[in-house]
């Protein structure tokens, strides 16, 4: 007789486990959704609640109601997967995200995103709100991400390779879709909003940046978040094509009071939720077909 692992720490070490984990939540997902799963995904960041908002004709339900998903603890991350459609188009939104920082292992955290993808999303547009590293950035600020760098020292495709999902080393040379990328700022220019590029890093938080860790920051990242990096990581490794926001929330490099607070971050994130918006929807609405 065979015992089953204990804790879920020796399931995502065990690879028939993970799998089987991934496989029951992604069932959980169609059968939740009775209907073919969007091919679009949008991961809202901090603040970016909105966007799940202007979902027409949504659905939704809680990060509960799906096996295996872990559940977020952060005021501003309501926790749930939102359906419908935007841009004409069917989507579907993750409201909240489990951070590295709440203590969760990192392939517990990319689970249900995961599982979206094996139950068949195509592309994945991440957003998230964002410290500027970069002088010229401003709070309100939006940012494509042109390249990222994993200051979390966590990788979720660490461990066994599961083969089904994708190969064992991927490439990261272009993290982000460069035709995806070449069709938001085309779209950015139509609508008139301002839109920066830059390269984001990934800290661990749940502490912001002090001064030295800024000053070392700035020489390599244009701004600085704790999310989105694990998500591209497992999202390319199974092929997706990826999109990522960054919403410059606060300055890390201009102030002199030199203090960041979680209020602050959500109030910018707000503020500039409704331009977000317009600009992902025209972008989901101008994908091309098989995306
Ligand atoms: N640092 C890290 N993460 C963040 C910040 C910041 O200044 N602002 C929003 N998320």
């Amino acid at each position: 007789m065979t015992t089953q692992p204990a804790t879920t720490t020796e399931l995502l070490d065990d690879p028939a486990e993970y799998k089987r984990l991934l496989e029951e939540a992604a069932a959980s997902v169609k059968a939740r959704l009775g209907r073919d799963i969007p091919k679009v995904l949008v991961v809202a960041g901090s603040g970016l609640g909105a966007f799940a908002e202007s979902v027409l004709d949504a659905q939704s339900a809680s990060y509960d109601q799906f096996k295996h998903f872990p559940v977020s603890t952060v005021v501003g991350h309501a926790g749930k997967l939102v359906w419908g459609t935007v841009g004409g188009k069917p989507v579907l939104v993750m409201s909240g995200r489990k951070h590295l920082y709440e203590g969760v292992d990192v392939r517990e955290a990319t689970l249900p995103l995961r599982a979206l993808l094996l139950a068949g999303v195509k592309t994945v547009i991440l957003s998230n709100a964002a410290g500027a590293l970069n002088r010229q950035f401003r709070p309100g600020d939006l940012m494509l991400i042109d390249d990222h760098i994993n200051n979390q020292y966590r990788n979720p495709l660490m461990g066994a390779n599961l083969d089904f999902l994708g190969p064992r080393f991927p490439d990261m040379s272009a993290p982000y879709d460069r035709d995806l990328m070449a069709l938001t700022r085309e779209i950015a220019v139509e609508l008139g909003i301002a839109l920066r590029q830059g390269t984001y890093v990934a800290n661990m938080g749940p502490t912001y940046e002090t001064q030295a860790e800024v000053g070392m920051l700035r020489q390599f990242a244009d701004a600085v978040g704790m999310s989105t990096v694990p998500e591209q990581l497992v999202a390319t490794h199974a092929g997706a094509k990826v999109l990522g926001i960054s919403v410059i929330t606060n300055t890390l490099v201009l102030r002199t009071d030199a203090v960041t607070t979680h209020d602050e971050v959500m109030e910018t994130g707000r503020a500039v939720g409704e331009t977000f918006c317009r600009l992902v929807a025209a972008v989901i609405q101008r994908l091309p077909e098989d995306r």
